[in-house]
């Protein structure tokens, strides 16, 4: 990689209205974490010894997510994106090495583009694209010789530039030592009153300096300004996942159905069935299947288990090796050891329940009181009758049975029965004399 130091600049302090959010735009999560981290994360590939956040409005929110990863720097008034890059300064004081400015929100730049970037030596980097559609992005006006001259903004531009089809993603790598001199350099005199950024271009050149352009494809440099660019951008972002689950050894029956987060990690062999979707945080071993529509966050699933479909894991959901889940049973932060079933129609939360036991349906762990939760343990090779209420906190030991329809309040010691029902009365012939009697009552 590159021998000088590296700087990361993010520009973020647009007003971001057309988002309409009390959540700064660039907070706003694809896969499950804010874009703003895609952006820096990648950009942390390289290994930068700086990183410079410059904002408007929502500094704390935007503090507050990135901690002490980067410095946050208050553009105020925003001047463009000249005078955003000129405000950092302080920030950057006695920095040497490359800049690369990113736009925080611009956030699916992959690590390749940007180390083509910071490798190349020439004083101005611009990261250009075509895309299908130029719109008002910024033209980049390269000469014969591969130099760039000139970019010219969509506002400013005549029709010859406006038919350029070279277009400005707005993302440069700068030489640190001549940058800021190229930035006091600006002016706000164009179409915008703006202090473009772009103009440090013009102003490298007629100082000699070198100014080349870099090529990147239109779908790294998509921008999300606004709820259904968000949207598109998911739906990117979620076919790249796709893609490397499938390159990674996961069956998906239905790819397009499916969603993950981004610390999503599924082993080899593992059947995903339509409409699923992976919330922040699973973990999900080999040989697992998971059926249709199931919900899963924060939870982990051993090796051969298999789980749905409509099943519901929660955070802290674990089940081990083996484990059966099956339909319409919902799980929270509760150990479901190796082996286990809790096949049909259950809540089991605040537990562990043991090796090979096996919950019957409609079984609910009653782990709330409305002010605290409490535990309930079931030990190994235990059965649970169908629709059975465990009032925790509550016991039950290795090889216990309990009883269908039982409400269980105390302790079931090991390889006791448990039963709490009333005892049930039969009266023969009593159902012919019912119907008999109500059909004289009906006919009179
Ligand atoms: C800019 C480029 C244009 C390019 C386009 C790509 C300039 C003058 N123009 O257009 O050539 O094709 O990006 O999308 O640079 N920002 C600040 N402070 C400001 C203004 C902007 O931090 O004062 C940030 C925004 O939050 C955003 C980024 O800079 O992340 C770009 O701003 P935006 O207004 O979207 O770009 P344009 O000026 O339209
Ligand atoms: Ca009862």
């Amino acid at each position: 990689m590159t021998h000088t130091e590296l700087a990361i600049v993010v520009l973020a302090a647009g007003k971001g209205t057309r988002m309409k959010s009390k959540l700064h735009k660039v907070l706003h999560p694809l896969g499950g974490r804010p874009m703003l981290h895609h952006l820096m994360d990648t950009a942390d590939l390289l290994n930068p010894s700086r990183n410079v956040i410059v904002v408007g409005a929502g500094k704390e929110q935007v503090e507050n997510s990135v901690g002490d990863k980067a410095e946050v720097v208050v553009q105020e008034p925003q001047l463009g994106t000249g005078h955003a890059v000129q405000v950092t300064k302080d920030a950057l004081a006695g920095f040497k090495g490359r800049v690369l400015i990113l736009y925080g929100d611009v956030p699916m730049v992959s690590q390749n583009t940007m180390e083509d970037m910071v490798s190349n030596d020439a004083d101005v980097v611009v990261l250009g694209f075509k895309p299908n559609d130029a719109k008002a992005y910024g033209r980049l006006k390269v000469s014969s010789d591969g130099n760039l001259d000139a970019i010219i903004e969509f506002k400013d531009a005549n029709e010859d530039e406006r038919a350029i089809d070279l277009c400005n993603s707005g993302i440069m790598a700068l030489n640190g030592e001549s940058m800021f001199d190229l930035l006091d350099a600006l002016s706000n005199d164009n179409a915008a009153g703006e202090y473009y950024l772009t103009d440090v271009v013009e102003i490298a050149n007629s100082k000699g300096l070198k100014c080349a352009v870099t090529m990147t494809s239109e779908q790294e440099v998509t921008g999300i300004n606004s709820r259904s660019e968000l949207a598109s951008a998911e739906k990117m972002y979620q076919q790249t996942r796709r893609q490397y689950f499938m390159d990674e050894g996961v069956t998906l029956i239905d790819p397009e159905t499916i969603y993950f987060s981004y610390d999503t990690i599924i082993g080899r062999d593992v059947v995903v069935g339509p409409n699923v979707l992976f919330g922040p945080g699973v973990e999900i071993a080999d040989d697992v299947t998971i059926n249709a529509f199931c919900h899963l966050e924060g939870a982990s699933v051993g090796e051969g288990a298999s789980i749905g479909p409509f099943s519901r894991l929660r955070p802290a959901a674990k089940l081990g090796a083996g484990v059966k889940v099956g339909n319409f049973v919902e799980i929270k932060k509760a150990d479901i050891e190796e082996g286990a079933k809790v096949s049909h129609l259950s809540y089991i939360g605040d537990a562990r329940v043991g090796k090979n036991t096996n919950i019957g349906a409609g079984t609910i762990t009653c782990n709330y009181d409305g002010y605290f939760k409490y535990h309930t343990d079931i030990g190994e090779g235990a059965f649970i009758g169908s629709n059975s209420a465990l009032v925790a906190p509550v016991n039950i030991g290795d090889g216990a049975i309990v009883g269908a329809g039982s409400v269980i309040t105390t302790v079931v010691e090991s390889d006791e029965l448990a039963i709490e029902r009333s005892k049930q009365r039969s009266v023969a012939g009593w159902a012919n004399k019912f119907r008999k009697k109500q059909q004289e009552k009906k006919n009179k």
